[in-house]
Parts: C-alpha cells; sequence; structure tokens
C-alpha cells in the first residue's frame, strides 16, 4: 500500500471515529490504535526515508510536516523528523490531543507534574517536577492528553514521528517551560509545512 494509501486509511479510520460521537477519552484511545497499525505498514517506512529533518535552528523551534488537515472535524496528520541532536522544550500541546507515533529510530519521553498549562497564565513560575521517563520504540504510540508537559528527545541518529492531533497547530498557544527561568511562556508550536505524500 502506497504511503498516499496509508494516510487515506487513518484519514477515514479517524473520520468514522470522530462520527462515533464517542468521549474524547475513548476517542483518543481508538485515534491511537489505529494509528499503531499505520504504523507497521512497510510503504509508509520507506516513503519517511526521504522526509526532512524538522529542526529549524535559526529560530529554535521544530516544523511539522503537514500531511492533511480534516475540512471538518479539524483534526491533522503530522510527520515530525528528528536527528540525534533532537531534544524538544519542555511544552504542552495546549487544548489539543495529540497520538504521537514512532515510525522510525528510539527516543525517551519525559513527562512532567504540577500545575497544568490551562492553569498558567504566561509567564508564571510553576514548580513542575519531573515525573517518569520512559522508552518509545518505532511502532509504538503515546497518547498525549491536553495541557500535559513533556519532552521527547531523540536517542538515535534519526527518529520519524507520525502524529494525530486534535487541531492544527499554529493557531492557538501552547505553553513550554524554561528552565533557566523556571518560567512558562506561550509559544505558538512547530512551524506547519504542508506535504504531500
Ligand atoms: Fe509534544
Amino acid at each position: 500500500m502506497s504511503a498516499a494509501r496509508v494516510l487515506d486509511r487513518i484519514v477515514g479510520a479517524v473520520r468514522g471515529i470522530y462520527g462515533d460521537g464517542s468521549d474524547e477519552q475513548s476517542r483518543w484511545g481508538q485515534v491511537g490504535e489505529v494509528l499503531q497499525a499505520a504504523l507497521a505498514d512497510p510503504e509508509l517506512r520507506a516513503a519517511a526515508g526521504d522526509w526532512p529533518t524538522s529542526h529549524d535552528r535559526a529560530n529554535r523551534r521544530y516544523t511539522n510536516l503537514l500531511f492533511y488537515e480534516d475540512p471538518d472535524f479539524g483534526f491533522v496528520v503530522n510527520g515530525l523528523v528528528k536527528d540525534e541532536t533532537g531534544r524538544t522544550p519542555i511544552h504542552d500541546h495546549g487544548h489539543a490531543w495529540v497520538a504521537y507515533g514512532l515510525l522510525e529510530g528510539t527516543e525517551t519521553i519525559l513527562r512532567y507534574r504540577g500545575p497544568v498549562g490551562s492553569e498558567l497564565a504566561d509567564g508564571e513560575n510553576p514548580a513542575l517536577e519531573p515525573d517518569g521517563r520512559f522508552t518509545l520504540a518505532a511502532s509504538q504510540v503515546d497518547l498525549v492528553p491536553p495541557w500535559t508537559f513533556h519532552a521527547e528527545q531523540a536517542e538515535t541518529e534519526r527518529t520519524v514521528a507520525v502524529m494525530v492531533r486534535s487541531a492544527r497547530v499554529g493557531r492557538f498557544a501552547h505553553r513550554r517551560f524554561d528552565p533557566d527561568t523556571g518560567r512558562v511562556y506561550d509559544h505558538p508550536g512547530p512551524r506547519q509545512i504542508p506535504y504531500e505524500l
């Protein structure tokens, strides 16, 4: 199956899940299963070999490949490629749910506990504490609920993520945590680059 057909399959399944009216928790559990099944597709893995790295070092920012945006439900399908230096800041995704699937490589996911982003104002100084870390291997999905502080670190020379997000990044603020100042600040999130599979 070509990468475009894998995308069609993800989109069709996610639209079906949105249409069946389940609550958000259940919906995103199901979206994670759809994404996990897609990660096993060899043609998607092969196509990802051509995807550009998502580091935008000049702007201290990541980019996302934007494969699809749903006109009715607003969810998007993104790609993100890191090299071995890839370490995101501590961040949340605002009100968005994100199913973060790893297609290639290995990453360490770090979680934080404390006040959630929706309770914080820009510039506030929250007592965030590490709340564990785990390894995300290729073919696994990390389901990230809204307002969940976390960070992702590449552990291999190249990592490729495919994500389903409940909303397109750039249209709402994310929260980032600056460990040097101890403060959170608003950020628009990764720059979106339309990319045809
Ligand atoms: Fe994230």
